[in-house]
């Protein structure tokens, strides 16, 4: 067990972590059966793209007292939070008795199905593991993650994998080169519990996997195009039939040369998928009318979460 420190961070090097906390976008999400647990299998190849939300992390007095400050008011419970969650969930697995001051800088939208709270949750995990000196591997930190959430395993892995099972398990993939996401956000969430009931009430049975989705994780490097011929999104159906507009979104983003385009997750975010940025910046101006709309144009990740290590804290949320 490490003792408090006898000053800020006495026993660590350093002062501060900051981690930045990708969006994920799924450019294949199958849902299959539904689990003994409730939970269902699910198959998907998921992304990180290039829109971040912020977390710092700074040591402090204290037996595992946790602050939490957050930009963002939707966020204002700060003990369900999945990063004041994922913080408790460390102290408690390495026995570090030490208290934290964490800020939580918001960009990604939330209930976007862009995956942000788990997405901070994986990064508190990696920024605390690399802060504390824990020499935690990815898999004992999604093994901490998929108790917070489904989609944390993922984040570990990232920037691109195949997921399977609940979320957990997870096989990293390499993706040939990047490519420009316009993301477009219509301003309300979709519910991921909603969308899961909705989905195995309305379908008449579970689709299996195509071929072409079945030899995609065998490649030792899978180049856009067959994931693009391969792109579905289970959640499409119900998830449409809900809230229309999600498909004229879509369509509008076809429209636009998307080589796809596809509700990510549960929604209510849909992506175009482009090879330049100016043509994703075109699509996404097509949507500069719709005041609640949030559009983002960001390229397709290529590495994992990253991480600033400083010997100096900054004071929270800059
Ligand atoms: O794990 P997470 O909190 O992201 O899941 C939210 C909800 O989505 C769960 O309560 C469950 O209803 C549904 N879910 C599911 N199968 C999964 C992941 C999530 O049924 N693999």
């Amino acid at each position: 067990m490490i003792n408090p420190p006898s000053g800020p961070a006495e026993p660590f090097p350093f002062r501060q972590v900051t981690v930045f906390a990708p969006a994920k976008i799924n450019l294949i999400l199958r849902v299959l059966d539904r689990r003994a647990d409730g939970y269902h299998n699910l198959w998907s190849i998921m992304h990180t793209v290039g829109l971040e939300d912020e977390i710092q992390i700074q040591p402090r007095h204290g037996d595992g007292e946790i602050h939490l400050n957050c930009d963002s008011a939707d966020l204002a419970d700060e003990h369900s939070n999945l990063v004041y969650r994922a913080a408790q969930a460390v102290l408690e697995q390495s026995s570090v008795r030490i208290g934290l001051d964490i800020s939580l800088r918001k960009k990604i939208p939330m209930g976007a199905g862009l995956g942000g709270g788990s997405s901070d949750a994986a990064a508190t995990i990696v920024g605390l593991n690399r802060l504390l000196h824990l020499g935690w591997s990815s898999r004992r930190m999604a093994e901490v993650g998929q108790r917070l959430g489904s989609d944390v395993p993922f984040f570990l892995f990232a920037p691109a994998a195949v997921v399977s099972g609940r979320g957990e398990a997870v096989h990293p993939i390499g993706m040939d080169g990047t490519q420009w996401a316009a993301l477009v956000n219509p301003g309300f969430g979709v519910e991921t519990s909603w969308a899961y009931r909705e989905l195995a009430t309305t379908r008449a049975s579970v689709r299996p996997l195509t071929a072409a989705q079945s030899a995609l994780p065998g490649r030792p490097r899978v180049a856009w195009q067959e994931v693009v011929s391969a792109a579905e999104n289970d959640f499409e159906p119900p998830v449409f039939a809900k809230h229309p507009i999600l498909q004229a979104i879509k369509r509008t983003l076809t429209e636009a040369g998307a080589q796809v385009a596809l509700l990510s997750g549960s929604g209510a975010t849909v992506f175009g998928l482009f090879s330049s940025e100016n043509q994703a910046r075109e699509a996404a101006a097509q949507f500069s009318g719709e005041k609640c709309f949030k559009t983002f144009v960001v390229s397709t990740c290529s590495a994992p979460l990253a991480l600033q290590l400083s010997a100096t804290g900054a004071s929270p949320l800059g």
